[in-house]
């Protein structure tokens, strides 16, 4: 009998797969589906600090940080009260959510500076979220700011949720760092229970014709994981905050590799968007036939297996493996 049980910061999850943050998770019905298909826990799409603080009423001064830079920016946003059904709404989906269904349910924030609206991730806890993900989706423009200053203010804002909070906090970042496995350890100091790695960039396009930047918004590749398995297999052993991967997980093998450098859990969504809710039930199929044929017993056997300080050669995580591919291309 495998057993594909793992947990995460703290929570137990009948298998590794989770739903991350989408409008696949956007409604009770949609997540008892996801349960219906055998996801171990659902993600929320993010509620934004814009959301809050417009509620609050304490708009310009954080609204400003934009708005000083471009005074247009602010009447760009687009009408945020009933996006992901509001503020109000969300706790009510919280809510339902935990009535519906059994498994963990968590709740998504997506900010950057601490201010007021960390409150509602209490509001987020009060409603049943079994945990909170903080969705660090930050573009800094402003030239005169240091990556050292930006940092210090993600910990700062990690350290005051910690504080706020009872239940776990993941934070999900982009890999635009120049020291990742040295922010990856800050978060962890500052409280983070888990890292989710990496968040997707969606870069603007351009409409030639009408002159204009539009929105771009394309799923994922399952190339794109590569880059999440190598930080992932670096990271491994060095935090104490559990790891999940986002982002090019499509297959049973995604979720395989992903386990063995060391996350304790593979987030989907691209795939499920491309393929269905059903595709579930394939990569989990295809999981239980790998394991079966290599003679695994539990995911928890694997965790970590090929992390860079596993596997024999722990250069192959780092600078010699760049040459290596280079050179291996004129070598073809
Ligand atoms: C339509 C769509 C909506 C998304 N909404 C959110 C969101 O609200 N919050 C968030 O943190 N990530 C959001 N994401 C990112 C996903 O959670 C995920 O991290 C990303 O798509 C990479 O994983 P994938 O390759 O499995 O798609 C969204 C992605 C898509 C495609």
């Amino acid at each position: 009998m495998i057993d594909l049980r793992t947990t995460f910061m703290g929570l137990q999850l009948k298998n590794p797969i989770v739903a991350s943050a989408s409008p696949l998770c956007d409604s009770v019905d949609k997540i008892r589906l996801l349960e219906d298909h055998g996801i171990a826990a659902v993600v929320l799409p993010s509620l934004f600090e814009e959301q809050l603080i417009v509620e609050s009423e304490s708009v310009d001064e954080d609204l400003s940080r934009g708005a000083e830079t471009f005074p247009e920016a602010a009447s760009f946003l687009p009408d945020l009260q009933d996006y992901n059904l509001g503020p109000d709404g969300y706790l009510e989906l919280i809510r339902k959510a935990k009535e519906s269904v059994r498994v963990p349910v968590i709740g998504s924030l997506n900010g950057v500076s601490p201010s007021g609206w960390i409150r509602y991730a209490r509001d987020m806890q009060q409603a049943g979220a079994d945990a909170i993900e903080l969705n660090i989706y930050s573009l800094v423009t402003d030239p005169s700011r240091t990556a050292a200053q930006v940092e210090e203010g993600y910990c700062d804002l990690v350290r005051q949720m910690r504080q706020s909070l009872t239940i776990p906090i993941a934070v999900k970042l982009s890999h635009f760092f120049s020291a990742v496995a040295n922010f990856a350890c800050r978060m962890d100091a500052s409280g983070a229970n888990a890292l989710v790695l990496f968040n997707r960039f969606y870069q603007p396009d351009l409409d030639i014709e009408q002159l204009e930047v539009v929105p771009s918004l394309t799923l994922s590749h399952p190339t794109e994981l590569l880059l999440r398995l190598h930080w992932v297999a670096i990271i491994h052993g060095h935090i104490r905050a559990d790891v999940a991967i986002t982002g090019g997980v499509h297959s049973a093998q995604d979720v395989l590799k992903s386990m063995m450098v060391g996350a304790r859990v593979a987030m989907m969504t691209s795939a499920l968007l491309q393929y269905g809710v059903a595709h579930l039930d394939t990569v989990r199929a295809g999981i239980i036939r790998w394991m079966e044929e290599h003679e695994y017993e539990s995911i928890r056997q694997m965790c970590g297996s090929m992390s860079q300080r596993n596997v024999p050669n722990p250069a192959d995580y780092e600078r010699a493996n760049y040459m290596r591919v280079l050179s291996s291309y004129t070598l073809r």
